[in-house]
């Protein structure tokens, strides 16, 4: 008998719900952006956020099961996403999870939103186990994390300040690129030298997993503003890819060292960052270097959906995990 799970994820600016067979099958895997509408702002407004996830959760949900071709009588449990995020977004998927919970007595499963992007490397690589290091890159979490089973995760270090992609979002937006920048640097980065601009590298000293970005985001937004007050016109790309490369070079560094420390020889990166095409290349080829085993994240399961949030439900089934009524959101989380 297969075990299907219903999986709601509404912590930031996507409202989504997918149905998963035994964990690891996408049957359906909706999501309901939010992007456009946050465009014009500049960045993601909470009331905003909240207020769209409540005209979304539903129709997102039913959309789920239809593509899914089941209805709520196969779901086996419900996971929802409890936090880390925005507090209002992530209540409005509990609210929705524990009213079906308790209407239908469908088990509920609280799930940690940075465990789930960790999650997605399963679905996006079937033949992936545990034990491995994962680099995990998101707009609001930059953290090395030792998966080391489905159950017991290490955290190894994390951002003392900005997050990768928070960094990335706001060089993106001081050089003019619409939110959420990240892959505007990305695509403009591949026209230019990563060598142009030599920025700030933080914590590069080994065994140090900790990251810190706000220096080199100074440092860029600096160069860009004493280029407008001489008015120097600068060549975006350059900035771009220099950026990028900084940024890249500390996360890979990082990751290189924390699996040889480790003794880790499988490697996945995680969250939205883990999109970057600069990203991508720099740690394949670090693992082609030292032999390690790179496990390539898919792009739209990189970027918030709830298909990784099923995944991760699926696994805290199996271990008896599950979350009563009471269960609530929580803007600030640890894995
Ligand atoms: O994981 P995610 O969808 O949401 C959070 O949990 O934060 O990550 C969103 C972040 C944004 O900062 C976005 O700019 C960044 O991921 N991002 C990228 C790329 N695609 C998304 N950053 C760099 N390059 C990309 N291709
Ligand atoms: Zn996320």
């Amino acid at each position: 008998m297969s075990v299907y799970t219903l999986a709601l994820e509404s912590s930031c600016d996507e409202t989504s719900a997918a149905v998963l067979q035994d964990g690891r099958t996408i049957l359906s895997n909706v999501i309901s952006s939010q992007i456009p509408i946050h465009r014009k702002f500049g960045g993601v407004v909470p009331e905003v956020a909240s207020r769209h996830h409540i005209e979304q959760v539903i129709p997102v949900i039913d959309q789920a099961l239809a593509d899914a071709h089941v209805t709520l009588q196969d779901i086996d449990h419900i996971g929802v996403t409890y936090g880390p995020g925005l507090v209002g977004a992530l209540l409005v998927g509990v609210a929705a999870a524990k009213g079906l919970s308790f209407a239908t007595d469908i088990p509920l499963i609280g799930v940690n939103h940075m465990e789930g992007h960790i999650f997605a490397n399963f679905l996006a690589n079937p033949e992936l186990e545990p034990p491995f290091l994962s680099l995990v890159v998101s707009g609001g979490h930059t953290m090395l994390v030792v998966v080391k089973d489905y159950e017991t995760f290490e955290i190894l270090g994390q951002t003392r300040d900005d997050a990768a992609g928070e960094a990335f979002d706001k060089i993106a937006r001081v050089m003019g690129f619409p939110y959420p920048g990240g892959p505007h640097i990305d695509n403009i980065a591949m026209e230019g030298n990563p060598e142009a601009i030599e920025f700030p590298k933080a914590l590069s000293e080994p065994g140090n997993f900790e990251f810190s970005f706000s220096g080199l985001k100074s440092a860029v937004l600096n160069y860009l503003n004493s280029a407008a007050q001489k008015n120097i016109e600068i060549n975006k790309a350059d900035v771009a890819a220099s950026f990028q490369k900084a940024l890249v070079d500390v996360l890979v560094e990082k990751t290189e060292d924390a699996a040889k420390r480790t003794g880790q020889m499988k490697i996945t990166i995680a969250g939205g960052v883990s999109a970057n095409k600069g990203l991508q290349k720099a740690i394949k080829e670090m693992c082609e270097r030292n032999g390690f085993m790179y496990y390539e994240p898919h792009k739209i399961l990189s970027t918030d959906n709830a298909a990784m949030i099923g995944c991760r439900a699926y696994y805290m089934a199996q271990a008896g995990k599950f979350s009563d009524l009471s269960l609530n959101a929580k803007p600030s989380v640890d894995i």
